[in-house]
């Protein structure tokens, strides 16, 4: 059965507008959980846009399965092992951009990558890679040991948002998503996914986790958070 990660960055981002404690992102945590949510993710940036420190400790400290995505940095590495959420993703991060604009350098940052890896799966934590879809970055993650990949989906969402022709796009991530399967790393997909974008990767069987944030929080205010995450799941789990 594929699993529902929900992001609530966006939360946070609607909280720190007013400065104020509302909404609550601890509480939303547990209510997505309610709803059918398999697990929560939460992005601590360096810049600390949305999510904060404070959050974290909070809902590290509940029992529900918590997704970390952190920049590759000693001080997020060791804020992440301090708090010890069930799940790490390592991603990309740029002061400037919006939002995590592509995978991973996984060449660049091999040693790196190699190295917090080792040091999360001792502490028994989930490894992620958040990578762009292409083999050789999947060979390197292999040789990395990390547990698991997430495919950035961010180009295709934005073709089939645009109605562009998505098929050579999604021919790479089927390709990705079938190889690092057969190498044993497990395949999760998200950024920029919404109900158009989610069904058509559902339709990958290698793809057993998706992570999705803007769309569902955006869409919660429309039709409410229970609605969201109950029509996603019938998408990515029949
Ligand atoms: N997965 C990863 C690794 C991300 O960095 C993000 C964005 O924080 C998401 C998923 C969720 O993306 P979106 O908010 O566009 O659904």
């Amino acid at each position: 059965m594929k699993r529902l990660g929900v992001n609530i960055d966006h939360v946070a981002t609607v909280r720190n507008a007013r400065g104020e404690k509302h909404p609550d992102p601890l509480n939303i945590a547990r209510k997505a959980i309610k709803f059918g949510a398999d697990s929560i993710t939460i992005h601590l940036r360096e810049d600390r846009r949305h999510i904060k420190d404070e959050d974290l400790k909070k809902i590290s400290k509940l029992k529900i399965p918590l997704n970390l995505e952190i920049g590759c940095n000693q001080k997020m590495i060791e804020i992440a092992l301090r708090n010890k959420p069930n799940f790490i993703c390592l991603v990309p991060e740029k002061r400037r951009e919006l939002t995590t604009e592509g995978g991973l350098n996984i060449e660049k940052n091999f040693k790196k990558l190699k190295y917090f890896v080792k040091k999360f799966k001792k502490k028994k934590i989930r490894t992620s890679l958040f990578v762009n879809p292409n083999k050789k970055d999947i060979f390197n993650s292999k040789k990395i040991n990390t547990d698991c990949i997430e495919i950035h989906t961010g180009k295709i969402s934005n073709l089939i948002k645009n109605k562009k022709n998505y098929i050579n796009e999604l021919k790479k991530i089927k390709q990705c998503a079938k190889y690092a399967n057969s190498l044993g790393i497990e395949v999760h997909a998200g950024h920029g996914l919404d109900y158009k974008s989610t069904k058509v990767l559902a339709k990958i069987a290698e793809i057993k986790e998706f992570n999705i944030g803007h769309f569902i929080i955006g869409e919660a205010i429309s039709i409410g958070l229970k609605n969201v995450i109950k029509l996603i799941n019938k998408i990515i789990k029949n």
